[in-house]
């Protein structure tokens, strides 16, 4: 049975990436796939007043069960307002790779879809995407369209090297296609190790300094399609704390390196509207439940570490919408 995303209390994100664009900051979108994670999300976001994107990966509805992940996004609105919470709440699907996945998600409850057609030649991504923004926009679903490679691993997908997004097509596929938002390749890349240690210099402390983000390629996008919400994907910082906790409680993540959290603000000032986070979350929780194995190597109450893991997440994110975001008090 179709079930619209109004009914259960969701937005789309039309009215929050405007309000980004107007106010200088961004909308987090932080990817979940399970009880704990969409907690910390919603508990984090409320706390700080924050608007908030839910987003779901193709690999997390395999994961999750799409119906469940649904309730879960229903419940998430009922939560955050018997909380008190009155920010307003997206429920997104991230990367989907077809129209057919689209479509299920728009049925199913979804207020927003990303369709990922970047790894086509340019005019295939075009037809795609215009297929998936009539459908999406007859239910009054947005959608985010995306132009350039990045480098890294999304779901099946998984590219060596970032191809730019060309400044030359961004106008043509923005009127094209009928787009809302559209994700921009200047650097990013998803994972826990979006630069070789060769690509870096090292700081003071030993930890690895990446090259900046094509902030020269963002400005020329901006000036081709002005006032035009852009989203930035692969956008964890990797944080070397938790980086560290987990590498001295047995993990091996040596030369993770992310993007700095100066190069976000700057990002979420500008055009960039909706900033993309999942590996951070991923390496916080991680980082916990490794701890308290360490520490405590006779727990096995899955509570007793998913919980611990689960306020850690929640305070940085509470972190990332005052500190590098600017979303804190933007509902
Ligand atoms: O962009 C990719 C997201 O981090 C989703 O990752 O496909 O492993 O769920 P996943
Ligand atoms: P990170 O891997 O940098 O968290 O990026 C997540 C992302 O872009 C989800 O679409
Ligand atoms: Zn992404």
């Amino acid at each position: 049975m179709a079930v619209n995303y109004k009914e259960l209390g969701l937005v789309n994100t039309r009215e929050m990436l405007q309000k980004a664009m107007a106010g200088g900051y961004a909308v987090p979108a932080y990817n979940f796939n399970n009880l704990e994670q969409i907690q910390a999300i919603i508990n984090g976001c409320g706390r700080t007043g924050s608007p908030v994107i839910l987003q779901v990966s193709k690999g997390a509805r395999e994961y999750a069960d799409p119906i469940l992940l649904r309730n879960l996004g229903k419940g998430a609105v009922e939560m955050a307002c018997s909380q008190g919470y009155k920010i307003p709440i997206a429920l997104h699907l991230d990367h989907g790779d077809s129209y057919e996945v689209c479509e299920a998600c728009i049925e199913n409850g979804f207020s927003s879809v990303m369709i990922d057609g970047s790894h086509h030649p340019y005019e295939e991504n075009v037809e795609l995407t215009r297929k998936v923004v009539n459908f999406a926009h007859h239910h009054d679903v947005t959608v985010e369209g995306e132009l350039g490679i990045l480098a890294g691993i999304e779901d099946d997908v998984s590219a060596a090297q970032s191809l730019y997004t060309r400044p030359d097509d961004v106008e043509d596929f923005v009127r094209r296609t009928g787009v809302d938002s559209l994700a921009i390749s200047i650097g990013t890349s998803h994972g826990a190790f979006k630069f070789k240690p060769e690509q870096c210099t090292k700081n003071e402390q030993g930890v690895f300094v990446p090259p900046p983000l094509r902030f020269d390629i963002l400005a020329e996008i901006e000036k081709r399609i002005p006032g035009f919400p852009i989203v930035l994907h692969g956008a964890s910082s990797v944080l070397q704390k938790y980086i560290d906790i987990i590498n001295s409680n047995g993990g091996k993540l040596e030369a993770a390196v992310g993007i700095p959290e100066g190069q976000l603000r700057q990002a979420a000032s500008s055009a960039v509207c909706k900033i993309n986070v999942d590996s951070d979350g991923r390496l916080v929780m991680t980082a916990m439940i490794r701890k308290i194995f360490s520490e405590n190597p006779k727990e096995f109450d899955p509570r007793k570490y998913l919980g611990p893991a689960r306020e850690e997440l929640m305070k940085m994110i509470m972190d990332k919408n005052r500190n590098v975001f600017g979303s804190a008090g933007r509902y």
